[in-house]
């Protein structure tokens, strides 16, 4: 899914200065459709703010896409929206001069993008509804990732090679989707994740993804895609999201995924992207260990951020500014 975040104006936690197009008065939901799976978008504007925001019933989360105006009225409209939805976690991405406005507002920050805004760096905050929602159990083990990839080589190599079969993928066995593939790939999404956040399962979501500017790259055995990945550019901030990783259980360790996001980086290049970041599973060691691999730096983590796999999960944020081709 493409999560477009819009430049905020500047604002602070204390005076509610009003943005001059922003009409005063009670909150006017002034659009509001659903995209179906419990998912509804908002635009909201009134009392010294104007926000577009994502109400996702499904992984119970309130993610602000955009915002202007003052924060303490715009965080207090959030929170009731997110309560009368029963949504455990607000999110939004916001600028180095305002993050200490939402600290303010009772937000924790989970994790900085940078270069996510034009180059500018995206500040990832968080405000939990519950003290279930707040804490994670798996902290202990997806630290133990992390410290194995950054500070233990030893243990690192120790268990890439326990994970690594022989084959190795190269680059030409990797190719570009396109909308005829989107049948297979719902499949493929289907048998690895139990659940997903966005309805990859289904091929009409797939095909539109693709229409809104998604790349999907796939590695094919015997004709069959057994492993598949995909770039979603947001121009308007010259970002891109690597996503929708997934292999099939008996062809994964042979370097596919590694393969498919190398490629992936590699058409973005023309494209004038400054910041590629991705949200990975922080318990899953393989998807993890590849970003590492591919030079992303870990920057975060967003606390049970979505349904996935069945249940709430922890994503780790891994962040790469490309160096600009001549
Ligand atoms: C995570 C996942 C996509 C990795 O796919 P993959 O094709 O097996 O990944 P690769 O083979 O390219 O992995 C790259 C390296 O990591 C190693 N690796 C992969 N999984 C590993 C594991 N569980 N433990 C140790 N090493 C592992 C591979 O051996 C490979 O090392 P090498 O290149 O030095 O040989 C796959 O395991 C998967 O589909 N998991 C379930 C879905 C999922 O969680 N997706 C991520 C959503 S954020």
């Amino acid at each position: 899914m493409t999560r477009q975040i819009l430049p905020a104006s500047p604002s602070d936690a204390t005076e509610a200065p009003v943005a001059p197009d922003v009409p005063e008065g009670p909150e006017v939901p002034e659009e509001s459709f659903f995209s179906g799976d419990g998912v509804q978008t908002e635009i909201v504007a009134g009392h010294g703010f104007r926000t577009r925001f994502v109400a996702d019933g499904f992984s119970e989360r309130l993610s602000v896409l955009d915002y202007e105006g003052s924060i303490k009225p715009l965080v207090s409209y959030l929170l009731d929206a997110a309560r009368a939805r029963g949504l455990g976690k607000l999110f939004l991405k916001t600028r180095k001069d305002e993050w200490e406005a939402f600290i303010s507002s009772g937000f924790v920050l989970e994790g900085i993008i940078k270069g996510f805004f034009r180059g500018e760096d995206a500040y990832a905050m968080a405000r939990f509804l519950s003290t279930e929602r707040r804490y994670s159990p798996q902290l202990e083990k997806e630290n133990q990732i992390i410290e194995d990839l950054l500070f233990n080589p030893d243990r690192r190599e120790a268990r890439e090679r326990a994970g690594r079969f022989r084959t190795e993928t190269r680059n030409e066995d990797v190719e570009l989707a396109t909308p005829e593939d989107a049948e297979a790939l719902a499949r493929l999404y289907e048998s690895v994740f139990d659940t997903y956040p966005t309805p990859l399962n289904r091929p009409e979501y797939v095909a539109a993804s693709m229409h809104d500017g998604a790349i999907f790259n796939v590695v094919r055995c015997d004709g069959r895609i057994v492993s598949a990945a995909s770039a979603a550019p947001d121009r308007d901030n010259a970002n891109a999201e690597m996503t929708d990783c997934a292999t099939l259980k008996e062809y994964r360790g042979r370097g596919m995924m590694r393969a498919l996001l190398r490629s992936l980086e590699e058409s973005l290049m023309h494209r004038s992207v400054g910041c590629l970041y991705s949200m990975a599973r922080s318990t899953s060691y393989g998807m993890n260990l590849v970003f590492h691999s591919l030079g992303y730096h870990y920057q975060g983590r967003l606390i049970n951020h979505c349904h996935i796999m069945g249940q709430f999960e922890d994503m780790n944020l891994w962040v790469k500014v490309p160096t600009p081709t001549r």
